[in-house]
C-alpha cells in the first residue's frame, strides 16, 4: 500500500464520525447550499469512482458536443492532477439503487420536466444548470443536460482543492445539497487574433483554463489589421505593407488561397477543429469572427479593387464583386465551423453608407443560415437610417457609447444583446499611456464601478448614468464577452503575457457573469483570498509555465564534470541534463558551433519569477544560448526570440571574455544584472502608437531551460535557475 492510500485508511478508520466540513466559497459562488448539520461528509480517496448514469452516457446535445461520459473522463483526469490520485476510475451504471456503488461520484442528467425549471436571468430555460447531492457515500450531480453536470465537477474540483490546502491530508466535502444555476447564458472572452499571431495549443489551453471558471464561450477574432494612418491613407500607398492577418488557411488549389496571410501565421481547418473539439471538451463554444466590411485591410490586401479609394481597410458594399466575395468567404470557412453562431464583425463603418451597411448586415444574416443553419452576431454600430433596419434576428454586442446605438434603445426595439462595454471590459495587449485600455481587468472598477457604488454584472453598461442600464432580470439581454485586443501587433507581447492578462480578469469575469454582483455572490476579499490558490490548481494546462522544485533552486550546472554525457544537478531535484558534442572541463562546457553541439534537459520552460545567471564566454556571437519551449536566447546582444519576434539587449557581448549574467524576469519585465553591475538593463519593445509616436515598454520572457547551446561556439558555466525574480 502506498503511504498516501495508508494515510485514507487511517483516517478513515479514526473518524467515522467526526468528520464535518463547510462548503467554502469558491468562483463562482454556488447559488445556494444547504449543508446537512450533524451529517459525515463525503471522503475523496483512492478508491472513488466515477459513475456515470447510464441512460444518458453517451446522449449528446448535437453531433460536436461531448457526451456525458466523455466529460467524465475530462473530470477524471483533472480530479487526479487537483488530489494527487493516481487515476481515478470511470464506469458507467444503469442501477437506479445509489447506496450500492460505494465511494462514489455520481454523475447525472436530471428529467426533463424537473430540468425545465431552470432559467437564467432573462426567463430562457438553461441547460446549464445543476443540482449538487452529497452525503456520507456519494457526490451526486444533475444537471439540466450533460453541460450543467458538467459545470458541477467543476465546483467539485475547486472545493477538493480549497479543502484540501486547509486539511492537506485528506479531503472531506460536507454533506448537504443545493443548486448552481448561471445568471447569463453567454459568458465569454475575446481574443483579437488578427493583428498578433497564436497558435492552437495556447488558444486552447486559454479555454482550458476559462472552463475551471465556468466560462463557456472563447470569441476568436481572426481577421484584423494594424491601424497606423500614415500607411493606410498616406499618398504612397504603403497600406500593401501594413500588417493583417486572415488567420484560416484555405485549402490548397482555393481561390482564396491568396487571402489566407501571412502563410507561416494561419490555422488549417484540421487544427481549428482540433482546437473547437478540445474546447467543447471543456464546455466553451468558440465563436470565430471573420471582419469586414471595416477592418478588413487583410481582404482589400488580397483584392484591392474591393476597397473605398482612400480608405483601404474599408470595403466598397456597392462595388459589385463584395458580397459575391464576402459570401465566398464564409461559404469556404462556415463547414468549419461547430458553434451556431458566428461574428461577422461589421464595426466602425462610415455613418453616412448606413443603407449599404444594413442590406449587407441582411444579407449576410440570410446568407449564412441558409448555408449552415447559423446565426450571426455583430458589433454595435452607428448606422442611422430612416428606411432600413438590420434584422431583429442579428445579436448586437454592444461596445461603446455612441458610436453604436444606446443599448436599452436597442433591446426596446427587439435585439438581443450582449454586453462587451469598453469601459468595464476591454483589455489591451499592453497600453500606450493612460488613455489606453488596461491589460487586466480594473478590479476597483468590477467590485465598485457600478452606480451605487456596487459591483459590475452583464446587466451594467453605464458606470454613472443608470437608465442606460437594465433590470437583471432583462429579457433581451444575452450576457457579456470580455475582449483583449492587440492594437500594437505581434512584437507588443509574448502569448504568456497575453494569459497574464487574462489570468485573474477571467475568474473575475467567470464569478460576475455567473452569480453577478447580488448578495449570494462572493466579496471581493473572498475572492481575493481564493483566486491564488485556484489558479494554482486550475487542472488540464499549465499556462503558469510551473516546473517544481524542492527548494529555490531548480537546477544548478557547473558543467565543470560529466559522467557518459549526463550532467549531474547539483540542486537535489531530478533535473539531470544529457550532453552531445560537448566538451567538459575546469571553465565549464565547450560547445563546437554547430547545431548537434548542445546540452538537453528535462524542462521545456519555466514560467516567472525566475533568476537565471550564467557565465559565458563566446568564441562568436551566433549561436543559441538557451532555448525553450516558449522562447529562445541568442548570444547576440543577448537577443530574446520569440516566434520570430526579437528583443536584444543593451549590450554588446565582448568575444573571448567571460561575462557574467543574471536575468530577472517578473510578469511585468526581464532584466539583467551584466558582470555584477548595479543598475539592471531591461529587455524592451518598442510600441508604434497609430502611427504617432514610438513608445517602449517591457517585456515578460519565460525561462528558456529545455536546451542549452545549438550553433554557439565558445564555454557556458555555472548555470543556475531558481524560482523567484
Ligand atoms: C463603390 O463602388 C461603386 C461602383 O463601382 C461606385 O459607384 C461608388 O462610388 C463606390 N463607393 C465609394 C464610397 O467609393
Ligand atoms: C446613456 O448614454 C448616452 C451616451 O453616453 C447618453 O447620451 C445618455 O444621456 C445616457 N442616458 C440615456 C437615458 O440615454
Ligand atoms: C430566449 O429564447 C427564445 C426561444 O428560444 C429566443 O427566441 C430568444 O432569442 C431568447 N432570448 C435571448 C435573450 O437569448
Ligand atoms: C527566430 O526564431 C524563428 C522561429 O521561431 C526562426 O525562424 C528565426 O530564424 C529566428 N531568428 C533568429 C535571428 O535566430
Ligand atoms: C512568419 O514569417 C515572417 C516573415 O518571415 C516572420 O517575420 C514571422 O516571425 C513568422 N512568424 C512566425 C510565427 O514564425
Ligand atoms: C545603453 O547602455 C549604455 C551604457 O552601457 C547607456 O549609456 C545608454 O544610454 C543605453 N542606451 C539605451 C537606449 O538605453
Ligand atoms: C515592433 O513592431 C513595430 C511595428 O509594428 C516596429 O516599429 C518596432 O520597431 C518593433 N519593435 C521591436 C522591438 O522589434
Ligand atoms: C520597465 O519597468 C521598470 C521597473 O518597473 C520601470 O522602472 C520602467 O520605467 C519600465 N519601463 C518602461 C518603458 O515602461
Amino acid at each position: 500500500m502506498k503511504l498516501q492510500e495508508s494515510l485514507w485508511l487511517l483516517v478513515t478508520l479514526l473518524c467515522v464520525t467526526c468528520i464535518h466540513a463547510t462548503i467554502l466559497p469558491q468562483i463562482p459562488s454556488l447559488t445556494n447550499f444547504k449543508e446537512a448539520k450533524h451529517a459525515t461528509g463525503f471522503q475523496l480517496s483512492s478508491k472513488t469512482e466515477i459513475v456515470v448514469d447510464a441512460k444518458f452516457a453517451n446522449v449528446k446535445a448535437d453531433k460536436h458536443s461531448p457526451s456525458l461520459l466523455d466529460y467524465a473522463h475530462t473530470f477524471s483526469s483533472d480530479l487526479s492532477e487537483i488530489a494527487g490520485l493516481k487515476s481515478i476510475r470511470v464506469r458507467t451504471d444503469s442501477s437506479k439503487n445509489q447506496r450500492k456503488f460505494g465511494n462514489a461520484i455520481y454523475l447525472t442528467v436530471l428529467p426533463q420536466t424537473l430540468a425545465k425549471k431552470y432559467k437564467y436571468h432573462n426567463g430562457n430555460a438553461t441547460d446549464e444548470a445543476y443540482e449538487l447531492d452529497i452525503n456520507q457515500d456519494i457526490i451526486k450531480i444533475s444537471g439540466s443536460s450533460a453541460i450543467g453536470t458538467f459545470w458541477g465537477t467543476r465546483s467539485v474540483l475547486q472545493q477538493v482543492a480549497i479543502h484540501q490546502k486547509q486539511h492537506s491530508s485528506h479531503v472531506t466535502i460536507p454533506a448537504g445539497s443545493g443548486v448552481d444555476v448561471p445568471g447569463w447564458e453567454v459568458r465569454g472572452f475575446m481574443l483579437d487574433a488578427g493583428r498578433h499571431w497564436f497558435d492552437v495549443e495556447f488558444l486552447s489551453d486559454l479555454c482550458v483554463y476559462a472552463s475551471f471558471w465556468k466560462i463557456n464561450e472563447f470569441h476568436v477574432h481572426a481577421v484584423d489589421n494594424l491601424w497606423n494612418p500614415a500607411y493606410l491613407y498616406g499618398p504612397n500607398a504603403e497600406w500593401q505593407k501594413l500588417y493583417a492577418g486572415f488567420r484560416f488557411q484555405a485549402e490548397p488549389g482555393s481561390p482564396l488561397e491568396g487571402l489566407s496571410r501571412p502563410k507561416n501565421e494561419t490555422w488549417s481547418k484540421k487544427d481549428f477543429q482540433w482546437l473547437q473539439s478540445k474546447c467543447l471538451s471543456y464546455g466553451v463554444t468558440v465563436v470565430p469572427e471573420i471582419e469586414s466590411p471595416g477592418h478588413a485591410l487583410a481582404i482589400t490586401q488580397w483584392k484591392p479593387e474591393l476597397m473605398i479609394q482612400g480608405t483601404p481597410d474599408n470595403m466598397n458594399i456597392t462595388q459589385p464583386e463584395m458580397i459575391p466575395t464576402i459570401k465566398s468567404i464564409w461559404k469556404e470557412f462556415l463547414p468549419w465551423f461547430y458553434g451556431s453562431e458566428v461574428s461577422i464583425g461589421a464595426d466602425e463603418y462610415d455613418a453616412s453608407l448606413a443603407n449599404d451597411y444594413i442590406d449587407f448586415v441582411n444579407t449576410m444574416a440570410d446568407y449564412i443560415h441558409q448555408q449552415s443553419g447559423k446565426s450571426i452576431r455583430v458589433w454595435g454600430t452607428n448606422e442611422p437610417s430612416k428606411t432600413k433596419k438590420i434584422s431583429t434576428k442579428v445579436t448586437i454586442q454592444h461596445w461603446d457609447f455612441p458610436s453604436d446605438d444606446i443599448p436599452v434603445n436597442l433591446m426596446k426595439e427587439g435585439y438581443n444583446v450582449i454586453n462587451s462595454e469598453q469601459s468595464f471590459l476591454y483589455l489591451d495587449g499592453k497600453s500606450s499611456g493612460e488613455t489606453s485600455f488596461p491589460q487586466e481587468l480594473n478590479q476597483d472598477i468590477m467590485w465598485t464601478g457600478a452606480p451605487g457604488g456596487n459591483g459590475w454584472a452583464p446587466n451594467i453598461f453605464d458606470a454613472k448614468d443608470s437608465s442606460n442600464n437594465t433590470a437583471v432580470d432583462e429579457p433581451r439581454l444575452r450576457g457579456s464577452i470580455m475582449p483583449l485586443w492587440n492594437d500594437w501587433g505581434n512584437n507588443a507581447t509574448t502569448k504568456l503575457e497575453v494569459y497574464y492578462s487574462f489570468a485573474r480578469s477571467l475568474a473575475t469575469l467567470g464569478l460576475k457573469t455567473w452569480s453577478g454582483s447580488g448578495s449570494s455572490a462572493l466579496t471581493r476579499s473572498e475572492f481575493d483570498s481564493l483566486y491564488p490558490l485556484l489558479n494554482q490548481v486550475a487542472p488540464g494546462q499549465n499556462l503558469n509555465r510551473v516546473v517544481a522544485s524542492k527548494g529555490k533552486t531548480v537546477v544548478s550546472y557547473d558543467f565543470k564534470k560529466t559522467k557518459h554525457g549526463q550532467v549531474t544537478d547539483k540542486s537535489g531535484n531530478h533535473y539531470e541534463a544529457s550532453a552531445k558534442n560537448v566538451k567538459f572541463s575546469d571553465s565549464g562546457a565547450t560547445f563546437e558551433g554547430s547545431s548537434k553541439s548542445y546540452i538537453t534537459t528535462p524542462i521545456g520552460s519555466m514560467g516567472p519569477p525566475y533568476t537565471l545567471s550564467f557565465t559565458v564566454n563566446p568564441t562568436s556571437l551566433s549561436g543559441v544560448l538557451f532555448s525553450g519551449t516558449d522562447s529562445v536566447l541568442l548570444a547576440n546582444d543577448l537577443t530574446w526570440n520569440v516566434t520570430g519576434q526579437l528583443y536584444s539587449l543593451n549590450y554588446s557581448m565582448p568575444l573571448h571574455k567571460a561575462t557574467k549574467v543574471e536575468i530577472h524576469a517578473t510578469r511585468e519585465v526581464t532584466y539583467a544584472y551584466i558582470n555584477q553591475e548595479k543598475t539592471p538593463r531591461y529587455w524592451y519593445t518598442v510600441l508604434d502608437i497609430w502611427g504617432d509616436y514610438m513608445q517602449t515598454a517591457n517585456m515578460s520572457f519565460a525561462a528558456p531551460i529545455q536546451k542549452i547551446g545549438a550553433g554557439f561556439k565558445g564555454i557556458i558555466s555555472n548555470v543556475q535557475l531558481s524560482q523567484g525574480a
